[in-house]
């Protein structure tokens, strides 16, 4: 099932044409003052790429001969020729989009498998805060690992989410049902979990919902976090990880101070997500050597097995 990539953050208002990529293509993204419009980034008339153009009287110029076209994706003007009526042939090719956790989002195929739902986005007792975007030249699998893996914390994170005195993980268990994966309870110890001052253990449950949209949540004593990683897969080997934050505490932590607290955990994980070798794991672990901590990484890899009808996994 064809899958929504989160693509540019709704807040940003950039005017300019950009160009983007997803899944190996190359798309536009468009700003008009009334609406986003994301498309294939090629003229239909000899294939340049549109996002080299510009936009004028709230339409899309192409560079290379100037064939503009209107908000409806069909060409209106042929500059060499003015009195020729454009084909119905020249009409660029524009995808779905939508707007959601502060994320425009879009999809290459014309359907498409919903967003999974996160209350916690539309509950006044949560503050929002998004995160990102953050570029890994790696793998979208090997950053969703990353995410779903707390054996790392004390290592990678030592200090921040994790102690090396305290490396130990319990048990947990791992389902897969109809609407992804779960996990039961993971307790981990952290230094300071919730900027409480004081060290305690706290407890985790993961969900992955898409190939590639997970999520936790972690309980402390202050209340809950919950947070979101959405992951656009540029090509094989390079993505995108937009990650969207929801607590119901802290409400006067400043949110410059969560965000680089953010920004330096996913500074430290790419470090050693691109450092990983294969570049593109094998979902059938020839290349390494899962341990009982490892649990949740190897139902991801025997679900997306399952689910490799989807053309779009890599
Ligand atoms: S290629 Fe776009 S106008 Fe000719
Ligand atoms: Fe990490």
């Amino acid at each position: 099932m064809s899958q929504w990539y989160p693509i540019a953050l709704s807040s940003d208002q950039t005017t300019n044409l950009q160009s983007i990529r997803l899944l190996n293509q190359d798309l536009f993204l468009w700003r008009s003052h009334d609406r986003v419009i994301v498309g294939i980034d090629r003229c239909p008339h000899r294939g340049a790429k549109l996002s080299l153009g510009w936009i004028s009287e709230d339409c899309l110029v192409c560079p290379y001969h100037g064939l503009t076209y209107d908000k409806t994706r069909q060409c209106t003007k042929i500059p060499a020729h003015p009195d020729l009526i454009p084909s119905q042939k020249l009409q660029i090719h524009q995808l779905l989009i939508q707007e959601r956790y502060g994320l425009i989002w879009t999809t290459l195929e014309s359907s498409s498998q919903d967003l999974p739902i996160f209350p916690q986005f539309h509950d006044e007792q949560y503050r929002n805060i998004l995160c990102g975007p953050y570029y890994y030249k790696a793998s979208a699998y090997r950053a969703m690992e990353n995410f779903l893996d707390v054996s790392h914390f004390p290592y990678i994170h030592e200090g921040l989410l994790g102690t090396r005195s305290h490396p130990v993980l319990k048990p947990y268990t791992v389902k897969i049902n109809s609407k992804g994966i779960e996990t039961s309870a993971i307790e981990i110890l952290q230094p300071d979990p919730d900027g409480l001052g004081k060290e305690s253990y706290v407890t985790y449950y993961y969900q992955v919902h898409r190939p590639y949209i997970a999520s936790f949540t972690k309980i402390t004593a202050a209340g809950e976090f919950f947070m979101f990683l959405a992951l656009t897969p540029l090509s094989d080997v390079e993505c995108i990880g937009w990650m969207g934050l929801a607590m119901n505490y802290g409400h006067d932590i400043p949110e410059t101070e969560i965000k680089a607290f953010q920004d330096k955990l996913v500074e430290q994980d790419i470090k050693i997500v691109e450092s990983q070798s294969p570049l593109v794991p094998s979902l059938n672990w020839s290349d390494e050597y899962p341990l009982p901590s490892d649990k949740l990484v190897v139902a991801y890899r025997q679900w997306l097995r399952s689910n490799s009808d989807s053309k779009e996994l890599f």
